[in-house]
């Protein structure tokens, strides 16, 4: 094509229109639910992992003496069916073929006549005994014990090439060699590969690795390459669909909470990381709840927020401290973290075993609707967080974070239940059911300690649900976030590594300004021209969220407008709902200070419904707050 006629104001407009044509319309309807449908992980993966244990001291022995007391005690029949080899487990990559070796020293029913190796006899094992087998690999060429663990016995050796035994130009080859040569059901791919090994950084002068640049800040997301890392992690996806056609096999994503994995993990792996890595510390396992807990509307069946494995029966949380172990694990339990014990099961007390062990606890977790715990009180202090189960009761957490006693009330309110008709709770941890109340009830805590209830009562909303009581029916296709900011909601404990000696924990988890179950993207009351509402989806302008009528309901319905907190004062917005991609129902344009308007439409027959909240006619960047008040979805089936 010639060009050299056109005069550079031509060249730019046709440039803008081929962009203009070439971008779709993000908020245009999907008319479907985007995420894949997936069959594995529908509800949050369990089992046991060798690094919070062994860090990469890991051997065959340890596993299998995990493996064969998960059979024996029952916990295998609860759930906790992985097993998973973390770091630690390779010798090598053979460079003339590019095959992943593994250290036979430690795994030796690996051991293959003629120095080769295979794990087929060690999934072989697993899978005899009923469980599932998971491994570990990274994304770059090198992983984190070769970056953190310099004085591990389990190093990969040999030649530089030889100590490449991350994914790294491999991912075909050996993700064919761990699905459909080895048999592994359950992968889980780290990033220190794509993050530590710069040019010149002294890890890789002084072992001799090959740099490579970083695509991962962690201290930065603009100086993280967001679709970068994504398309490496699609890529493993792809590969996985490939070598493990049944839809059986799980991803997980490690990238601790960066590149703002926490909106698109779900479109890519079953988990992802939601912070970086737990230690057995109090304030390290707040730190890792906070990054997961307020990103209910994130996870949903097949797809999970992840802050990291259990800890329990170390440290903090040892058998010396059953107040914070149990803790640790209702809190895991309700916002639907996956449970991965990491302690050596081979000698494990009682009293640890019977925290890992409690099915009605492990039930809340498990339950099938997948609708994670949301916050429904929050300060530094105490929290209440409720889920809903499938049965038609809530679970409700209290949870006294801090070191002195502490008196909650829990309120009907709170848990969607209507004020005036009796409400029972059923202590998760006794057993025992509680005297019936109305209203409100309270409890007092001590320093850190979790209650937990199933709860029954009379629903506030009789009938139908609440979109915030059912975020695993939602998926936040388009969150209307136009530069990733970093999430200040999350606990900032002091330097496990670094002491004091630096300037303290920042935040760095991009997410911030994402949808909210009842509450705004920024954390306030969703409150619209002066009215406040204790239950709706707080979403910035330029978002499209998917809601899946798995209920067969007949209305959806909600009080929307610009929230009070808005940054942006000016620009006017618009609510739009769809139906199966028509359009059912438009607010016309809402501003700053008018008034709540009822938007509703006719669902009857739709499958899957979205909330559009567009604006169009923006003046600047800065996010406009919007509320869909009471956003709720009537009639249909009985609950
Ligand atoms: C990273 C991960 C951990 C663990 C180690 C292994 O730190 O976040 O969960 O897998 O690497 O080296």
């Amino acid at each position: 094509m010639r060009l050299s006629f056109l005069t550079l104001p031509a060249l730019a407009l046709l440039a803008a229109s081929t962009a203009a044509h070439a971008a779709p319309d993000p908020l245009a309807p999907a008319g479907r639910w985007t995420l894949p449908e997936r069959t594995a992980a529908r509800t949050p993966p369990m089992g046991w992992s060798s690094w919070n244990a062994f860090r990469t001291e890991v051997d065959e022995a340890k596993v299998l003496g995990a493996a064969q007391t998960l059979v024996d005690s029952g916990l295998a029949r609860l759930g906790y069916r992985y097993v998973n080899v973390d770091d630690g487990w390779w010798l090598k990559r053979r460079t003339d073929d590019g095959r992943l070796l593994v250290r036979t020293a430690i795994f030796p029913s690996a051991a293959v006549p003629g120095g080769d190796s295979s794990f087929r006899p060690f999934t072989d094992r697993l899978h005899a005994m009923g469980l599932k087998a998971g491994l570990y690999s990274d994304i770059g060429r090198n992983a984190c014990s070769q970056a953190y663990d310099l004085q591990s016995p389990n190093l990969p050796e040999g030649t530089t090439a030889e100590r490449e035994v991350g994914l790294y130009g491999h991912v075909d080859q050996d993700i064919a060699l761990f699905f459909r040569d080895w048999g592994f059901d359950y992968l889980k791919v780290d990033a220190c590969g794509i993050n530590v090994y710069a040019a010149g950084a002294p890890i890789v002068v002084q072992n001799d690795y090959r740099a490579f640049p970083p695509l991962i800040d962690q201290a930065s997301i603009n100086r993280t390459d967001v679709p970068q890392v994504r398309s490496l992690y699609a890529n493993v996806a792809a590969a996985i669909r490939r070598y493990a056609p049944d839809g059986d096999a799980i991803l997980s994503l490690c990238t601790w909470g960066s590149a703002d994995v926490r909106r698109w993990g779900k479109e890519v792996g079953h988990l992802w990381r939601t912070s970086q890595d737990i230690t057995p510390s109090w304030t390290r396992m707040l730190h890792n709840f906070d990054s997961a807990s307020t990103r209910a509307l994130y996870a949903k069946p097949g797809a999970w927020n992840d802050p990291d494995m259990l800890f329990i029966g170390h440290g903090d949380f040892d058998a010396r401290h059953l107040t914070e172990a149990r803790s640790h694990f209702a809190l895991w339990a309700i916002i639907n973290a996956p449970l991965f014990i990491g302690y050596d099961l081979r000698g494990a007390p009682k009293s640890l075993m019977d925290i890992w062990s409690n099915a009605d606890i492990v039930r809340v977790n498990q339950d099938p609707g997948g609708h994670q715990g949301v916050i429904a009180y929050a300060s530094d202090d105490v929290q209440t967080i409720v889920k809903t189960l499938s049965n038609g009761h809530k679970a409700v957490v209290l949870f006294n974070r801090g070191l002195a006693p502490a008196t909650m009330e829990l309120t009907a309110v709170q848990m969607k239940l209507a004020a005036d008709a009796p409400i029972t709770l059923r202590d998760l941890w006794t057993g025992k059911t509680l005297p019936v109340f109305t209203g409100e009830t309270r409890f007092d805590l001590a320093p850190r300690e979790t209650r937990i209830f199933e709860v029954s009562g009379t629903r506030r909303l009789r009938d139908g649900m609440y979109l915030s009581e059912v975020p695993g029916d939602v998926n936040v296709a388009v969150d209307g976030i136009i530069e990733p900011e970093p999430d200040p909601v999350v606990h900032r404990m002091m330097g496990q590594w670094s002491g004091t000696r630096d300037t303290g924990e920042r935040p760095v988890y991009a997410g911030w300004g994402g949808a909210q179950a009842d509450a705004t993207p920024y954390d306030q009351t969703l409150q619209i021209a002066g009215r406040s509402f204790d239950t709706g989806l707080g979403v910035l302008a330029g978002s499209r969220l998917e809601v899946r009528n798995t209920r067969a309901a007949t209305r959806v319905e909600a009080l929307v407008g610009v929230d009070d907190s808005t940054r942006n004062t000016r620009d006017a917005v618009e609510f739009l709902i769809y139906g199966d991609g028509r359009l059912l129902a438009r607010s016309g344009t809402r501003r700053f200070g008018t008034a709540a308007t009822s938007l509703s439409a006719d669902v009857r027959g739709v499958k899957v419904i979205e909330l559009v909240t567009r604006a169009d006619r923006r003046t600047s960047d800065l996010p406009i707050i919007t509320t869909w008040g009471e956003a709720a979805l009537r009639g249909g089936a009985p609950r």
